[in-house]
């Protein structure tokens, strides 16, 4: 089994093509922002949300764990590095805080899924990493479709264009207990490409234990993007395909 940065190794080749174009948690990551502060995303990976807060006029720091993703990051907002308005970093949040502290913290589009092991000891760093009254946004994948007996463990087929090229993935996701095991096979121009992931699942309770321990406050919830919808608890049966938490620094 790949570990997480074996799997982005591989991943970042073909990860704009699967998933750049997503954008429906963008309007909602600004709105959470103002220029002024200071901004940082976890788990940037190639750049997909710091792209739209370059683009909306805003600084921003990014950090991964992953350097091929982040070198596709750097390529593609090479401007942005050189105006000053971006900073990438390598980093890795199990092992030390960041020298800076941050007012808003981004931990971006299921990041936080791929910490399978001792959170308490990633969260403690990162909200060393926060200045007092700062605020966490945490955007989790927590999918019942996947449960479901007729698409746990299935096959399925996509095509992806992407600037020219013409990729196909194949896919399958295997949930057991609080584990998902995701395999995808790329195929282009005859190279085929197989890619291991491993992700776990954190309930809303879970989630919200590890966040006071960490010594966050006012943890609240959405199951949508939406700055105005978050709550101070959230069902399982609520969500349907991921939550946002929200928290804040003493
Ligand atoms: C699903 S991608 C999200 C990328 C980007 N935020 C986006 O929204 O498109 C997850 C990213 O998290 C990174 N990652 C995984 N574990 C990490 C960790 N412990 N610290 C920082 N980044 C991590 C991976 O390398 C990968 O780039």
């Amino acid at each position: 089994m790949m570990n997480v940065n074996e799997t982005y190794q591989k991943f970042a080749d073909y990860y704009d093509a699967y998933a750049g174009a997503f954008d429906k948690d963008l309007a909602f990551y600004t709105s959470l922002c103002r220029p002024d502060e200071k901004i940082l995303e976890v788990g940037c990976g190639t750049g997909r949300v710091l792209q739209r807060f370059l683009n909306d006029g805003f600084q921003i720091t990014g950090v991964d764990i992953s350097d091929e993703m982040l070198a596709v990051a750097k390529q593609k907002l090479a401007s942005f590095c050189h105006s000053g308005n971006l900073v990438i970093l390598h980093h890795n949040f199990f092992e030390h805080p960041l020298p800076e502290v941050y007012d808003r913290v981004l931990v971006t589009w299921f990041t936080f899924n791929y910490i399978l092991e001792t959170p308490e000891n990633f969260l403690k760093n990162l909200v060393a990493s926060m200045d007092s009254q700062a605020m966490l946004a945490m955007d989790v994948f927590y999918p019942r479709t996947f449960t479901n007996p007729n698409v746990n463990d299935v096959w399925t087929t996509r095509q992806l264009t992407y600037h020219g090229r013409v990729i196909t993935v194949q896919d399958k996701r295997t949930v057991s207990g609080d584990m998902e095991e995701r395999i995808q096979i790329y195929r282009e121009n005859g190279k085929e490409t197989h890619i291991h992931t491993r992700r776990k699942y954190y309930p809303p309770h879970i989630l919200k234990q590890l966040l006071e321990c960490a010594g966050l406050m006012e943890i609240m919830f959405s199951e949508q993007y939406e700055s105005n919808a978050f709550k101070p608890t959230l069902e399982e049966h609520e969500i349907v395909e991921h939550f946002v938490v929200n928290a804040k620094k003493p």
